[in-house]
């Protein structure tokens, strides 16, 4: 008797799953799942204006980014205490050992909470506590990374660095998002070159419906080491040299591509280009609660779509710790698993 057939496609998508990877833009506040939504509004008592959480989910149609925001930040409302961070953030950990995930670089928006008169103390301690955990009980290397607001002031971007300095030790790192066109990067040129002179470790969102000259400036001007999105890097012919040169990484996140209207269909997407014009592209999540899927989904939906192959998986793991600010020893460590993965 003959065995059946193995179908390549589900191999692949068994090695996607199983590979180790690391997460590298993923908005904790993006996997407030709908149920942890209304738990925490029946725990809070904080009224929300949809009825259930079939009604929440229902409402998850978005033409673009801003659409997007205006639902994502209003389901924030209901974080108030450091137990509320400290639960949103151990929900995503345990979906991300699920996926083989073996470090996250989780993004933060204090400005969302602070401005509801939550304290940063709250927000960092609750969410600092869920990385120590993280660390001790699922063997993941969780770490922060604080996000500034792009549709506020540079002012209040240096008053949010003030209050969270004293609690430095729990971040890595800063970056910027919300509303992109219309707030270049340059627009936080200096709070970022004091982050520079602090010692955080530098990214931001550009070029996910901004223009390639808002990834230039994030280069140039902010000095970032990462751009998170960056897929309008392809309509640049020297940006796309310049990111491959200088090993710059992309956080690419394809779901969250495709639900904002970036691209039409995930056959459109263009991360097979930038993987086969040599930048270091790796695969992300965004904001899974609201996107349709974890990073493992990110991975098998693409693929599924695109035609990728087993080499660009290996590629993406690869390029997933290379990018991350793990130390070299951690990065040797993560590429030797990777490979033992790949070892067959
Ligand atoms: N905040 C959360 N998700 C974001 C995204 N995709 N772009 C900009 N800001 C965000
Ligand atoms: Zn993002």
């Amino acid at each position: 008797m003959t065995s059946p057939k193995a179908d390549p496609f589900e191999s692949l998508v068994s090695l996607l799953r199983r590979m180790p990877k690391a997460e590298l833009h993923m908005h904790i506040e993006g996997s407030l799942e709908p149920e942890l939504i209304f738990a925490l509004a029946q725990r809070n008592g904080v009224a929300l204006p949809y009825a259930g959480v079939e009604q929440l989910r229902s409402a998850y149609a978005f033409t673009n980014l801003q659409s997007f925001l205006d639902i994502y930040y209003a389901g924030a409302s209901v974080l108030l205490k450091e137990q509320d961070f400290y639960d949103m953030a151990w929900a995503y950990l345990l979906r991300a050992q699920a996926d083989n995930v073996l470090h996250t670089e989780m993004f933060f928006d204090p400005q969302t909470h602070t401005a509801r008169g939550v304290g940063m103390d709250v927000v960092i301690n609750g969410l600092h506590r869920a990385c120590v955990d993280a660390q001790t009980q699922l063997g993941i290397n969780a770490s922060l990374i604080l996000c500034f607001l792009r549709h506020l002031s540079e002012q209040e971007a240096f008053e949010t660095l003030e209050q969270a300095l004293p609690y430095r030790d729990k971040f890595i790192g800063v970056g910027l998002d919300s509303s992109e066109v219309g707030h270049p990067p340059e627009k936080f040129a200096k709070v970022f070159a004091r982050c520079r002179e602090l010692g955080f470790h530098l990214v931001a969102h550009a070029g996910e419906e901004g223009p390639p000259a808002y990834v230039w400036t994030a280069l140039d001007v902010l000095k970032v080491q990462r751009i998170d999105h960056g897929v309008q890097s392809t309509k640049d012919a020297l940006l796309m040299q310049r990111l491959a040169q200088d090993r710059i990484a992309l956080t690419v996140c394809p779901l969250s591509n495709l639900k904002l209207c970036v691209f039409p269909r995930l056959a459109d997407h263009n991360l097979g280009a930038l993987l086969d014009a040599g930048l270091v592209a790796t695969v992300n999540s965004d904001d899974p609660a609201y996107f349709g899927g974890y990073i493992n989904e990110n991975f098998t939906q693409t693929f599924a779509a695109t035609g990728l192959t087993a080499q660009h998986a290996y590629q993406l793991a690869c390029n997933s710790f290379e990018a991350s600010f793990a130390d070299a020893s951690a990065k040797r460590a993560y590429r030797d698993r990777v490979d033992a993965a790949f070892a067959f």
